[in-house]
């Protein structure tokens, strides 16, 4: 029987973050009573349709906010310390960072999400904050594809927003501190991601896509409604291990970005970005066909996925099905970033309107089937999982959900 997540409503996440606030933050550092949280805040995971890896090349991606959230209780300190307790495959994690203490690479654990988003927004005038508490809580599974890192900025970035200005961000605001949290990955943590999972988690709306162009910055909500042909989006988390933060991202990334930096543009002002790879590899250890491997996957995912948000605007989902399992068959074989438990769930899952979603190396193949089908695609993929040796997959039904915002 296949296995499926558990998903808080608001309510439980936000009762649980203030269960963990009360019980870890019960008394100040003089024994006194402490107060409770000001408010609960979250933001969520997030899964990307279509337009991977191109985040970072001027590409154009189509994610949706899902419905698993991660929760922040946080009360406002006066000393610049950031203090932390994460509930965490059932224990409890905790950090205390000194603002004063936060610079590119420190903290560059876990507490660097938190600390550097705060650290990032301050710097960039986009708030004031002289320490807070923090309780975090989180049904967005980690290593899964789904952005756990970018929920857990978002949630901390409205949070200490609100604190500042008594009011949540506007979507300007929102673009800001989109910036923030991109900064803190990659200077803080030293992950050198894109800003697709930030801009999905700040910018998602119930029942909506998004169309992100990452060469304009546009961000366009779009309507997602495929229960009206009476189709589903499942998740199937491989639940093998991924992280980005490790050099298989780096060095896709690395590669587009000497390309790009050799052009002084985007590779999608490039033109014939694939011809022209092959003259900047001349000058690396790596060969041109990798290069020019690397640069088609970028140049295909981007036209695929203009394509995407045309033929989704038509309702053409058949279109949008092929489309999609053209994008896992190029991360396979050009971008080489899906793994066996990856390639499994894929064919598992019949191909046509499946691929592996977010920054792959592990994680989770999406697959857009009729409502009918999900038991039997969950088993088939599970099957196949337990057929090879592979962990067994865990599973959601997702659906568009609400962006960052205030629970409590
Ligand atoms: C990860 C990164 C994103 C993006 C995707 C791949 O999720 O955080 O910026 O590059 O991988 O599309």
């Amino acid at each position: 029987m296949p296995n499926w997540f558990t998903t808080r409503t608001d309510e439980e996440l936000a009762t649980a973050a203030h269960r963990l606030f009360v019980e870890t933050f019960a008394e100040d550092e003089a024994g006194a009573a402490a107060p409770e949280p000001v408010g609960v805040w979250a933001a969520p995971g997030r899964v990307n349709l279509i337009g991977e890896h191109i985040d970072y090349a001027g590409g154009a991606s189509i994610p949706f906010a899902l419905e698993q959230n991660t929760a922040v209780a946080v009360r406002p300190r006066t000393d610049g310390a950031i203090r932390i307790a994460s509930e965490f495959d059932g224990s409890v994690a905790q950090a205390c960072v000194p603002l004063s203490s936060v610079w590119p690479r420190h903290p560059a654990d876990w507490s660097g999400y938190v600390a550097g988003t705060i650290w990032a927004a301050v710097e960039a005038d986009l708030l004031q904050c002289d320490g807070l508490d923090i309780a975090i809580v989180s049904d967005v599974p980690v290593g899964s594809g789904l952005s756990s890192s970018a929920a857990l900025e978002c949630s901390i970035a409205v949070a200490a927003y609100e604190l500042d200005h008594g009011h949540l961000p506007d979507d300007a605001a929102r673009a800001g501190l989109v910036e923030a949290c991109i900064r803190a990955e990659n200077e803080v943590v030293g992950a050198s991601t894109g800003g697709l999972d930030q801009n999905a988690s700040l910018f998602g709306q119930r029942g909506k896509a998004l169309f992100l162009d990452f060469a304009t910055g546009a961000v366009e909500r779009i309507p997602f409604d495929i229960a009206s042909q009476d189709l589903v989006l499942l998740i199937a988390d491989t639940n093998a291990p991924h992280t980005l933060s490790d050099g298989q991202y780096a060095s896709r990334r690395g590669i587009i970005d000497d390309v790009q930096s050799a052009a002084g543009c985007t590779i999608r002002d490039i033109p014939d970005a694939v011809d022209f790879a092959a003259t900047v590899a001349e000058k690396s250890s790596d060969s041109a066909e990798l290069y020019q491997r690397r640069v088609r996957h970028v140049v295909e995912e981007t036209e695929r996925t203009l394509s995407a948000a045309s033929v989704l605007c038509a309702s053409d989902m058949d279109t949008f099905r092929q489309l999609m399992r053209d994008s896992h068959v190029s991360l396979r074989d050009l971008y080489e970033v899906t793994t066996p438990e990856l390639d499994s769930a894929f064919n598992a899952a019949g191909e046509f309107g499946a691929r592996m979603t977010g920054g792959g190396f592990g994680g989770a193949v999406i697959a857009l089937i009729a409502k009918d089908d999900v038991d039997a695609t969950a088993q088939a993929i599970e099957e196949a999982a337990a057929q090879q040796g592979f962990p067994a997959p865990t599973f959601v039904v997702a659906r568009p959900g609400e962006g960052a915002r205030r629970l409590h």
